[in-house]
């Protein structure tokens, strides 16, 4: 088992990464001194794979214990399904003593991890990712929330949890569209970190698509590290955070005209493309780089209908991102590998083209 830490000025959080961990959950806890009176929250697909796993973990643990599944899918993010953790809660009688575990996806981890930032002004809660991309991505850094109005991720809170637990376990079973996703922001990752973990990413495409047990290993523990780091120097985004939000604000873009039909992950492939087409049109990035470093997406089609969309609401549903600052859109840039820049606005002239030859890259 590997451990990373985030290192905060008040907090040290633990995420345990290795195969076969999921077991260690109730001595993790008992080490730490957590609450027991325990509500494990789940999807249903998770649910229906891993009860047993769950219910002989938790076998001899001595305290209260319930299980609340969920949905699966974006649109369990909502207003809707946080009032039914609270209601649950309730009607348990859970109190400030609680310890809510979230055991899923991104999906799960945000809205489990914002239902304890809410609940009596905050309980603790504990992050167990079963997807590739909360794994390498989502269950870390305290980021929860829900979408409203058809907006990602804009009602939330920054909220630590206790410990990650990160069982590379659960990704065996992770169907070949969730792995892509999970792709996506490892993807990301290597555009951000360094040359010898984009050579390896670019190299091993395949074999991470593949679920190859070494090759995903590898691949989750780099984007843990980085993003474990990262995180400690810039808890709440001020900063060096930003560099995370790489081609976010065009894959949030897509999502949203997409009403989610799209995952998150497929969005965030679309997503890095815009950002290097943009980085190559505003001179960021000159065109040889640009044929460089783009070349590695064509291996990920997001399974986007490009020609279907209209530019002109793609563009419109991004002047709602959360980032934008005086109607202006603010964009994550790349020079190169691990040379990223931060607030670069662009107009909507230069923002059109670009979503416009997104299409075209994919359809190439
Ligand atoms: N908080 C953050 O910092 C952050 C970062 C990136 C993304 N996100 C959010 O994460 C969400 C996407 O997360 P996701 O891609 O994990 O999606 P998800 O949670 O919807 O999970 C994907 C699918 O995989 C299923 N699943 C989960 N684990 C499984 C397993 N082990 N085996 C088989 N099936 C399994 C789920 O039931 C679901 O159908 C988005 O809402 C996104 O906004 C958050």
């Amino acid at each position: 088992m590997r451990k990373f830490n985030i290192e905060l000025k008040d907090k040290k959080i633990p995420v345990l990464l290795g195969e076969g961990i999921f077991g260690k959950i109730t001595s993790e806890i008992e080490k730490r001194k957590l609450n027991r009176n325990i509500l494990l929250i789940t999807d249903s697909n998770v649910n229906r794979l891993y009860r047993k796993k769950v219910e002989n973990a938790f076998s001899s643990f001595k305290g209260k214990f319930n299980l609340l599944t969920l949905r699966p899918g974006e649109n369990t993010k909502s207003q809707e399904n946080l009032n039914k953790i609270y209601s649950f809660l309730l009607k348990k009688k859970y109190s400030r003593d609680t310890l809510i575990i979230a055991l899923g996806g991104g999906v799960i981890g945000d809205l489990a991890g914002f239902a304890a930032a809410t609940f009596m002004r905050g309980v603790k809660y504990i992050q167990v990712p079963t997807t590739l991309l909360a794994v390498s991505d989502s269950a870390i850094g305290g980021k929860t929330g829900i979408n409203f109005n058809g907006i990602k991720n804009i009602i939330g809170a920054f909220y630590q949890p206790e410990f990650v637990l990160a069982d590379l376990e659960f990704i065996k079973t992770l169907p070949d569209k969730e792995v892509l996703c999970g792709t996506g922001e490892i993807l990301k990752y290597a555009y951000l970190s360094d040359r010898a973990f984009y050579r390896f990413i670019e190299d091993n495409a395949e074999k991470l698509l593949k679920k190859d047990p070494a090759v995903v290993e590898k691949a989750a523990a780099k984007s843990v590290s980085i993003k474990t780091s990262i995180v400690s120097e810039d808890e709440k985004e001020g900063g060096k955070r930003k560099i995370l939000n790489l081609g976010h604000t065009f894959a949030h873009a897509y999502e949203s005209v997409l009403e989610y039909k799209i995952k998150h992950g497929e969005a965030v492939i679309a997503g890095l493309a815009c950002a290097l087409i943009l980085s190559r049109r505003l001179g960021c990035m000159n065109e040889e780089k640009f044929m460089a470093l783009s070349g590695m997406l064509k291996k990920f089609h997001p399974g986007i209908k490009f020609n279907k969309l209209k530019l002109n609401v793609l563009f419109k549903a991004m002047l709602s991102d959360k980032k934008n600052r005086d109607g202006k859109i603010r964009f994550v840039l790349l020079e190169d590998v691990g040379k990223v820049l931060t607030d670069v606005e662009a107009g909507r002239k230069d923002v059109l083209l670009t979503l416009k030859e997104a299409g075209e890259f994919f359809s190439r």
